[in-house]
């Protein structure tokens, strides 16, 4: 039976998302505490003891030589499973204009965004905050507008528009720079510099546009809870506030969150759990997180998640067969996209661990 605990929490999270205006609208109502289902039941400390501040994510120069930037590509892919870009051949104009448009659809007035505000991706664009709100034990600090911009783009006219030409623009130049990126990283595995891109890896892209505000007591609840993504790569354009991380294994088995320190004009990138999969484990799939914002001003970042656009019954994913070999056995069985999604909708975005499911 449900403890009187759990249900006011259930009552609570409903009336929250019942307001439909988000964690931007707990702070336009003033709240000075922070909210019980916002609770962590461990506090995430800011200051981390295991914090260091000597490791830090490569920044790659997207305009030095291809081999080299094969090299570096896959170097970070292969041991960070994170690194930056620049020189990406982005205007940098774009850059800002897509952040600020996306910091105003959250600062609509409560009553304008609040018509965009549900938790079907039906239509192909939602507003709500924590995609996760009802399967997760604790809530995050963040508020969301979801953009399922392939294999088959919404109607526009679904795109708020205070935003929707600066994320349609992004979207194509995103689509660039990750075909660019996919080059790199199959011609650092050895195989055709088309594989994924012939995998229709491009095709897929969800863009997660997140606005963080400011917390009340921010060490007591978090940004995104520490998570893998789980498609093929992702492409994060960040504010200057910083605060996402980035955890690293160490000699030892110990570990630490190194903070991707915001780079002017810099585009993260990561490596998700398909493309680990896909890489047969050359490349790694790693967790991080987003500590929930201590600053004065919202955070922004825009997220594109790359997955692949063919999803018939009859196409399957695993391990490239130009990587498998009598000495490199496959790591993973194949699977269908929708086994896929399946297998990802069944966690939550809290635990890890997603290639786990299809390891032999
Ligand atoms: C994500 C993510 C990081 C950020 O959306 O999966 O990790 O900085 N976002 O918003
Ligand atoms: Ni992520």
């Amino acid at each position: 039976m449900a403890s009187p605990e759990s249900f006011d929490r259930a009552a609570a999270l409903k009336e929250f998302d019942e307001a439909k205006t988000g964690v931007r609208g707990l702070v336009e109502y003033g709240v000075t505490a922070l909210p019980a289902i916002f609770r962590h039941p461990i506090p995430r400390l800011r200051h981390s003891p295991l914090s260091s501040p000597i490791l830090s994510v490569p920044i790659i120069d997207l305009s030095v030589p291809r081999s080299s930037a094969v090299a570096l590509a896959t170097a970070a892919s292969r041991d960070f499973g994170f690194f930056q870009v620049v020189n990406h051949g982005i205007p940098l104009s774009l850059l800002s204009r897509t952040l600020s448009a996306v910091r105003s659809f959250h600062e609509l007035p409560p009553s304008v965004r609040s018509a965009f505000y549900s938790r079907s991706t039906k239509t192909g664009v939602n507003y709500s905050s924590n995609v996760d709100l009802y399967r997760s034990t604790a809530a995050s600090w963040r508020d969301t507008l979801q953009m399922v911009m392939g294999p088959t783009r919404p109607d526009p006219e679904r795109i708020p528009p205070v935003c929707r030409a600066e994320l349609l623009e992004w979207d194509e130049h995103v689509v660039t720079v990750g075909r660019v990126l996919m080059g790199l990283l199959a011609e650092g595995l050895g195989v055709d510099a088309g594989s994924l891109e012939e995998a229709t890896c491009l095709e897929g892209r969800v863009m997660v546009c997140h606005y963080y505000p400011p917390c009340p007591e921010p060490e007591m609840t978090t940004g995104i809870a520490e998570h893998t993504d789980p498609g093929v790569l992702t492409v994060l354009l960040q504010d200057d506030i910083g605060g996402l991380q980035v955890k690293r294994d160490l000699e030892g088995g110990e570990s630490v969150w190194v903070d991707v320190q915001p780079v002017p004009g810099a585009l993260v990138i990561n490596v998700g759990d398909l493309l680990q999969i896909m890489s047969n484990n050359e490349y790694k799939s790693v967790e991080h997180r987003v500590l929930a914002n201590s600053n004065q001003k919202p955070r922004v970042s825009v997220a594109t998640f790359f997955n692949p656009g063919d999803r018939g019954d009859s196409k399957f994913y695993g391990p490239l067969p130009e990587l498998v070999s009598a000495d490199k056995p496959p790591h993973y069985r194949n699977f269908t996209y929708e086994e896929f999604m399946g297998a990802f909708f069944s966690k939550q975005l809290l635990s890890r661990r997603l290639v786990d499911h299809f390891k032999f």
